[in-house]
């Protein structure tokens, strides 16, 4: 098609247009709008060009005719440019789907920003099939795609549905530091830093910190980074991730599991309620089920026996023994097969952190659980603490840890000790069973792993 030169101009005899965001210009069918944001799709006939335009809120199918249509500026437009376009919302016709089942009829528009065509297009930078390390590459640009968006706005949705919850419970969020000379979950995945000539470490958990608010705050919550330096590269494991952290003081295990179940229900709950993230959801993840309570409870005795008697081996290819660490894959194959959320609890003490509390029906275990999702496997880990001072003693020892960077964290203890416990809830780990993400990465925004720290 011969393009015009024609100059595109508004006509100012038209009534106002009012700025909307795209989301919201559904509702103002029969007006005149100004609605700005990206090219997401881009398609021309003889006579009518068709966008798709899209600016976080929403898409709006919108559709250039007559000298709009054939005009230079038109014919030149790419994907991903930003424009500012007016004209008038309008139902489609019966039959028709389109996002809000509306179209914008634009009668005059503005380029901010025009996208490259050529080499530099935006479809050759983030060309479907390629190499999943290229695309992180990019991951600037595929961040606009419509997955990954969608899994972003999600996640908002659960980090509020969550905060909400914490609310509802009366529980306050604190903010810990990142830069700690502790560590609360093992040496071996700690990230060293060099803080102005002392050693110190990014946090893996601000269990540590919470669990010294308790006497100043009450119950507390934070959500916050944490950092493993995780060698091996699974699908569930980043370098950074947004840690969930709670802490409840004068409570039992069972209270705090009943805590812990009531928090992934109300907030998935409060995630499928909400008008955005609830068909982003079905979208993403159309077979999901909403978790109904109450969870099965699983002790880690049981689990070893529902193992051996599923053929299931150990690390080693031997039947599981007590004792032994359920790995990942034996993991998996478990909560696959059973199929509904699990409390896996009493995890043996040698297995588990210096800071648990041992059950007082067999000191061999302890007030410890893993919450399990079918796909996912872990997404949050807890616990009873330790409240007596010679007893954590004792577990600094087991563990090989030099107590005196922890004194404020023994002083818990010393200045009126309580029973308390507390979890931990990867964001990541939890979206990627909501979402049905085969990996945690397709679930942060930059994802962190070894071998990737950009963009
Ligand atoms: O089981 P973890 O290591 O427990 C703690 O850090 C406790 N101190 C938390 C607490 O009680 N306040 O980690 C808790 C959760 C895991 O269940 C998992 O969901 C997530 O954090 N997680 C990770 N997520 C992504 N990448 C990693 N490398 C993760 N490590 C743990």
């Amino acid at each position: 098609m011969a393009a015009l030169n024609i100059k595109i101009e508004e006509d100012k005899s038209l009534p106002a247009a009012k700025k909307f965001k795209v989301g919201q210009s559904y509702e103002h069918v029969g007006e005149r709008v100004k609605l700005s944001g990206w090219i997401h799709r881009l398609r021309s006939n003889k006579k009518v060009v068709f966008v798709v335009l899209r600016d976080g809120t929403g898409f709006i199918q919108c559709v250039l005719a007559g000298d709009l249509a054939v005009a230079q500026q038109t014919v030149d437009l790419t994907l991903e440019s930003s424009v500012v376009l007016y004209g008038t919302v309008t139902k489609v016709p019966e039959g028709k789907s389109a996002p809000g089942d509306v179209e914008l009829v634009v009668d005059y528009y503005e380029i901010v920003g025009l996208a490259p065509s050529g080499e530099e297009a935006f479809t050759n930078k983030i060309a479907e099939g390629a190499d999943p390390s290229l695309l992180l590459d990019q991951r600037h640009l595929t961040l606009r795609g419509e997955t990954i968006s969608a899994v972003m706005k999600v996640r908002a949705a659960l980090l509020k549905s969550i905060r909400r919850v914490y609310d509802e419970e009366n529980i306050t969020e604190v903010t810990p530091p990142c830069m700690v000379q502790t560590q609360v979950e093992g040496g071996s995945t700690l990230f060293k830093l060099d803080y102005y000539g002392e050693e110190a470490f990014l946090t893996q958990s601000s269990q540590l910190y919470l669990e010294t608010c308790l006497a100043a705050l009450g119950d507390v919550y934070t959500i916050q980074e944490s950092f493993r330096a995780e060698k091996s590269h699974t699908r569930r494991h980043l370098s950074e991730y947004t840690h969930i952290e709670a802490e409840l003081c004068f409570l039992s295990f069972d209270e705090l599991l009943d805590h812990i179940e009531r928090l992934v229900i109300n907030s998935v709950q409060y995630v499928l309620e909400d008008p955005v993230s609830g068909p982003l959801v079905k979208q993403l993840n159309p077979k999901f089920q909403a978790p109904k309570g109450p969870f099965l409870r699983l002790d880690y005795k049981d689990a070893i026996q529902w193992l051996n008697d599923h053929d299931v081996k150990n690390e080693d290819g031997e039947p599981f023994k007590f004792g032994d660490d359920i790995a990942e894959a034996a993991e998996r194959k478990m909560t696959d097969t059973i199929g509904v959320p699990i409390f896996l609890i009493r995890f043996p003490v040698e297995i588990k952190s210096f800071y648990m509390q041992r059950c007082k029906d067999d000191p061999r275990v302890t007030e410890s659980v893993d919450v399990l999702m079918p796909n996912v496997g872990e997404i949050t880990g807890g616990s009873m603490r330790i409240k007596d001072t010679e007893e954590l003693m004792e577990g600094f020892k087991r563990e090989g840890i030099d107590p005196k960077a922890y004194y404020w964290f023994v002083d818990q203890r010393k200045y009126g000790t309580c029973p308390h416990g507390g979890y931990g809830i990867g964001t990541e780990r939890i979206l990627a069973w909501l979402c049905d993400r085969f990996t945690v990465r397709d679930c942060s925004l930059y994802p962190r792993f070894s071998g990737r720290c950009k963009p």
